[in-house]
């Protein structure tokens, strides 16, 4: 492909989806309710009123997307597991039949010469985890641990890269106290102790996926790009506020085994309240990985705004004396997110400044564009838009790699359109169309430029779907059933 950006040899191209996105089949096999399933049952919840119930049917499909995969030539595909199919009810003895499915689709993937990434919570907490506390409650992190275990015991072998939580700032923040995600509360310092309970949860899970021996542990963040409006003191203070918010008081933990500096600053009262935090924690938190997922889809712009709630009792996490400006001039997409390539290369260059040698390799775990678009008179979607937005942060990354940032993959969101959160089914990330009423998938235009960008990268990179670091076959589960 003329002009495609140059990638070092081995840098792994991939594709990314999620357990309660694309799976439906909520009740078969033994699966337990989750938060989700709970949330969107709420009025209003979802723009759109849809649900995970039936999202992509991946659950029945599971080898035709595997095919979709292998066909697209990608080196990883980044999928998640629920932990209520595992554990039902957030705890004890694991449901055979939910984990089998796991292990169908791991065999299949590496059978595909396609190597396995497992995100072990993409939010879908068991739902009587969360009528316990949720991550409010330490309590959920140690069972998270368990779950971790269970998992890593049958698929560790298998699994070459493992991916703890992730985006723990949605988890915390949009499902404490934005109340925009399951479950949906508003709330103040039980907000920051979810944020806290989600590191501690990370840092126990790493211990169970070392204790199984498995290959590479991380955990992927949504870090943000923050510019104040202003050169104004008071915009660039409110900037370092939801710098911290979003970026710091996750990354600074992991990578030097401190809280952010900027914490007092920006929760105010609500953090003074700290009593979920125990020695030992940072260290338990900051136990080294050996990547970092990053995943990244716009940047932000703040200026100063006075505290929304004068009343600290009243005030929710989220209220931390900044507020987003719009910049003019900029394409959105059909999210209303800025099209800001650069700003990923500035990321990823800002990270390695500012952590140097704490900073294990990166690997970009989710980009990709939701965008206005239906399927053209030939049933194909033409997403311009996507190509070009792919194209430039795929350009921007191999910026970041040449000016000395090690960037071992890039992971496109999402393989195909699915279930978006609060936006249900009106928004599409996909590279591949879903008619959610049918199931069918038909490849959009983005889905043959990802191919074809893929294969022109390989020659170089050695990427591509060729084949997988062998792993050792320990422990092989019996393989049930044959879906
Ligand atoms: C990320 C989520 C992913 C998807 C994309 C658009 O925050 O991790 O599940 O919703 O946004």
């Amino acid at each position: 492909m003329k002009d495609f950006p140059a990638f070092p040899p081995g840098f792994e191209f991939g594709a990314a989806t999620s357990a309660y996105q694309i799976e439906g089949a909520t009740k078969e096999d033994g699966r337990g309710p989750s938060i989700w399933d709970t949330f969107c049952r709420r009025p209003g919840a979802v723009s759109d009123g849809t649900s995970g119930e039936t999202a992509c049917d991946h659950y029945h499909r599971r080898r035709e997307d595997v095919r979709l995969l292998a066909d697209l030539g990608v080196a990883t595909y980044r999928f998640s597991v629920a932990w209520p199919r595992v554990q039902p009810s957030g705890s004890g003895p694991v449901n055979t039949r939910g984990l089998d499915f796991y292990a169908r689709l791991v065999d299949e993937l590496l059978e595909a010469g396609i190597k396995p990434v497992l995100t072990l919570y993409h939010w879908d907490l068991p739902q009587p985890l969360e009528n316990a506390g949720g991550w409010r409650s330490r309590d959920t992190a140690e069972r998270f641990a368990e779950y971790t275990a269970l998992v890593a015991a049958t698929l560790g072998d298998r699994v070459p890269r493992w991916i703890t939580l992730n985006e723990p700032w949605c988890s915390a923040f949009l499902g404490y106290a934005a109340g925009e995600h399951a479950p949906g509360a508003s709330e103040g310092t039980p907000a920051l102790a979810a944020a806290h309970h989600l590191l501690v949860g990370h840092g126990l899970a790493m211990g169970a996926l070392r204790a199984a021996g498995v290959q590479e542990a991380g955990i992927s963040l949504n870090l943000d790009h923050v510019y104040p409006a202003t050169r104004d003191p008071a915009d660039v203070a409110a900037a370092l506020r939801a710098e911290t918010q979003r970026n710091l008081m996750w990354t600074d933990p992991l990578l030097t085994g401190r809280y952010a500096p900027g914490e007092t600053d920006t929760f105010g009262e609500l953090i003074e309240r700290q009593d979920f935090r125990r020695e030992g924690d940072l260290a338990l938190i900051s136990a080294p990985s050996d990547f970092l997922g990053l995943n990244y889809y716009t940047p932000s712009t703040v200026r100063a705004a006075p505290w929304r709630e004068p009343d600290p009792a009243l005030r929710t996490a989220t209220d931390n004396r900044f507020e987003g400006v719009d910049v003019p001039d900029v394409r959105r997409t059909a999210m209303g997110w800025a099209v800001v390539p650069g700003a990923l290369r500035e990321l990823l260059v800002s990270l390695r400044d500012r952590y140097g040698a704490r900073l294990p390799p990166l690997h970009i775990t989710e980009n990709g564009s939701a965008e206005h678009e239906a399927p053209g008179a030939d049933g194909t979607v033409h997403d311009a838009d996507r190509i070009a937005y792919l194209e430039s942060h795929l350009r921007a990354a191999s910026e970041a790699v040449a000016a000395g940032v090690d960037l071992r993959g890039y992971t496109a969101w999402s393989l195909m359109d699915n279930f978006e959160w609060a936006f249900g089914h009106s928004r599409r990330f996909g590279l591949v169309h879903v008619d959610f009423p049918t199931g069918t998938r038909t490849p959009k235009a983005s889905y043959h430029w990802y191919k074809a960008a893929i294969a022109a990268a390989a020659p170089a990179s050695g990427s591509g779907p060729g084949p997988v670091r062998p792993v050792p076959r320990r422990s092989r589960p019996r393989r049930a059933g044959g879906r």
